[in-house]
């Protein structure tokens, strides 16, 4: 069974709104899989999603109020078979705990999947409005259903 982790800064915005809409994918396409998600600023340790990530994740049919931040680990390299960041901050972040080439291989951007190579950006949404929300999902959904369809593939 495929891990994946997906990370951010804060793991109150991106990552617990990708983590929730992936995991509802591969729900929906019985496939079975686990995700995560997590950050790296300790400030929202243990807190719930922003609630206007919960609010734009709940009007796609995706409950993610559950969900509790948590910070990145260098056993997460252990645990997960694919980490994907937002934006290039996440990037180095998690590649400065790699201790190996093969830690880093695990590690991508989630845009990449819709655009390969591209290293586009999930721009951070904090400190926008709603509509900011609404542009995350939109972004982690063209990724998130590449996803599905590269494990339906093979090709992750
Ligand atoms: P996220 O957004 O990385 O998408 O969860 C952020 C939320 C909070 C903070 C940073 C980013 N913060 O530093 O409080």
């Amino acid at each position: 069974m495929k891990k994946f982790l997906m990370v951010c800064l804060g793991n109150i915005c991106r990552s617990p709104m990708a983590e929730g809409i992936l995991r509802e994918k591969l729900r929906a396409a019985n496939i079975e899989a686990e995700v995560d998600s997590c950050g790296f600023e300790a400030f929202h340790v243990g807190d719930s999603p922003d609630h206007r990530a919960i609010e734009v994740a709940r009007a796609n049919g995706v409950h993610i109020s559950r969900l509790k931040a948590r910070l990145f680990k260098a056993s997460d390299f252990d645990e997960f078979d694919h980490i994907f960041v937002m934006d290039k901050t996440n990037y180095n972040d998690v590649a400065s705990v790699a201790r190996t080439e093969k830690d880093l291989e695990k590690v991508d951007f989630i845009m990449n999947r819709a655009y390969p190579g591209s290293n586009m950006a999930v721009p951070d949404p904090y400190y926008g409005g709603t509509s900011g929300f609404r542009k995350t999902w939109e972004m982690l959904d063209q990724a998130t259903n590449r996803i599905v369809e590269d494990i339906r593939k093979g090709k992750l």
